[in-house]
């Protein structure tokens, strides 16, 4: 992510004698840029009042990050069970797929067709230390698969699954697989979680469950493949001044229908999604 002081900085000087001075504050104040030195695409939003001058807008991205070949525009918030968004191109390549580089990783993404964030980098790194030799783990909701892949690359004696309901998100895990030298290292299922989970008539020693807007309508999935004293690591949106209630009772009254203890062994402010909601990690033993 570009931060608010160095972009508004930037595209400022760029588009001081472009725009009147009276728009200039209500540039965007930040924005993601997925891809790599050679190719890259910018995801911005934009004002209405700045709509008007959006081409300048997108065309100075362009000037101040030479590897921006497309400048989209977020047209909606994410949204439906894919967890993706509407957006637009302003400016550029209408080929937005890309290769996005972090910590030793390559992902192949469009954005427009995938979900995938640049922001959560710090989040994938904390797993890879986290997971102990040989543990079996599963990953709900695994998108283009940059979570097992982060922890796959780190940890070669762990097992993996991943599981994606996007048919195109799952595309690109399998691609990314290959791109990462990870073939055979990680079981990537296209399906739905509660589908696909009791299928496998498998037990687990870590499960992920990334999908904060709704992931605590799967605990009892998740729970039923955790081994006696496994780890769940559950996402959640929770308010700032009430951030670990809601998601421990969730998790509470899941283990109880099972007869399970849980133990909260960590509890992760993960990110800011507004100043009053915060995407937030539970780590708990399930018993
Ligand atoms: C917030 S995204 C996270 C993707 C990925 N873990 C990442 O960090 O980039 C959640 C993902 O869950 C997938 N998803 C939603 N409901 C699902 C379900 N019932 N079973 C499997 N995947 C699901 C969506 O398609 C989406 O790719």
């Amino acid at each position: 992510m570009i931060s608010a002081n160095e972009l508004k900085h930037d595209l400022r000087s760029e588009l001081i004698n472009i725009i009147p001075s009276g728009y200039l504050s209500q540039l965007p104040r930040s924005f993601d840029i997925i891809g790599s030195k050679g190719r890259s695409v910018a995801i911005i939003e934009i004002s209405p009042q700045l709509k008007q001058y959006e081409n300048e807008i997108a065309e100075a991205v362009t000037r101040v990050h030479k590897n921006v070949v497309s400048v989209l525009s977020k047209e909606t918030e994410r949204s439906g069970d894919y967890r993706i968004r509407e957006m637009r191109l302003v400016y550029g390549d209408t080929n937005t797929e890309v290769l996005h580089k972090e910590s030793g990783c390559v992902f192949k993404v469009d954005p427009c067709k995938a979900y995938f964030s640049p922001r959560e980098s710090t989040e994938r790194e904390r797993f890879r230390s986290m997971i102990l030799e040989n543990e079996e783990v599963l990953v709900m909701f695994s998108g283009i698969g940059p979570f097992p892949i982060c922890m796959a690359k780190n940890n070669p004696n762990i097992k993996l699954t991943a599981i994606e309901l996007n048919l195109e998100a799952h595309k690109y895990c399998i691609e990314n697989i290959k791109l990462n030298k990870l073939d055979g290292r990680i079981n990537a299922i296209l399906g739905d979680v509660r589908e696909i989970c009791p299928s496998l008539n498998k037990k687990f020693d870590r499960v992920l469950m990334p999908l904060p807007k709704g992931a605590f309508m799967f605990l009892d999935v998740a729970i039923n493949v955790l081994k006696t004293s496994g780890i769940l690591h559950f996402y959640h949106w929770a308010p700032n001044d009430n951030l670990w209630n809601e998601a421990e009772k969730l998790i509470e009254e899941e283990s109880k229908k099972s007869n399970r203890e849980v133990e909260i062994i960590r509890r992760v402010k993960v990110s800011a999604y507004s100043p009053s909601l915060w995407k937030i990690r539970l780590d708990a033993r399930i018993k």
